[in-house]
């Protein structure tokens, strides 16, 4: 049996990231979805939020579970000795250097941490979380970059927060 990992912030989860569980998912015979941190990044979600949205966008697919670590990737590959490889997806030429450092970097910790890439397809290669977000909170259209289960939630949260930004930067310029 051949389990991957596919390691990510999902802040949210995309249709790219999406359309890579799905590819990956019929490679192996589990995949592991785990939520992480970057610790140099702010996420306008929870972890919790983060992995109900991976569960209801995946609820079709029963080989995928969804998990999440607070710490080091290549500490978390070492305490599931049920997974066998890490898959990342690489969008366009953009992911290429950050990707290779990262795949080189957990393998360094944990020699048995291999990386494999699989290429995001046409639809979604330009899709992002950061892209996602900014569409959200100007009440531009979400239906094709984000799972349709997840919408409304996303759509709220994000909208809600940039009106009270607004909201605060607007009381700031009348001190
Ligand atoms: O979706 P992202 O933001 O590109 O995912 C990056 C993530 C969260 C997978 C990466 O930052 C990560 O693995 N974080 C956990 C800490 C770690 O192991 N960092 C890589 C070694 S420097």
């Amino acid at each position: 049996m051949k389990t991957a990992i596919y390691p990510g912030s999902f802040d949210p989860v995309t249709n790219g990231h999406l359309d890579i569980i799905q590819r990956a998912s019929k490679m192996f015979d589990k995949l592991v979805v785990v939520v992480l941190i970057n610790p140099l990044k702010s996420y306008s979600f929870t972890i919790p939020e983060r992995c109900e949205f991976l569960r209801k966008a995946t609820a079709d697919i029963p080989n995928v579970e969804i998990a999440s670590f607070d710490g080091l990737l290549a500490d978390y590959f070492n305490q599931r000795q049920d997974v066998d490889v890490i898959v990342k997806g690489l969008r366009a030429t953009s992911d290429f250097e950050y990707e290779f450092q990262m795949a080189h970097t957990n393998k360094d910790l944990n020699p048995r941490a291999e990386t494999v890439f699989i290429p995001a397809s046409l639809k979604t290669t330009f899709v992002s979380s950061s892209m996602v977000k900014q569409v959200a909170m100007f009440g531009g259209d979400l239906s094709k970059y984000v799972p349709a289960c997840i919408h409304e939630e996303i759509r709220t949260k994000l909208t809600h927060d940039f009106d009270e930004a607004k909201a605060l930067a607007e009381a700031r310029t009348h001190e």
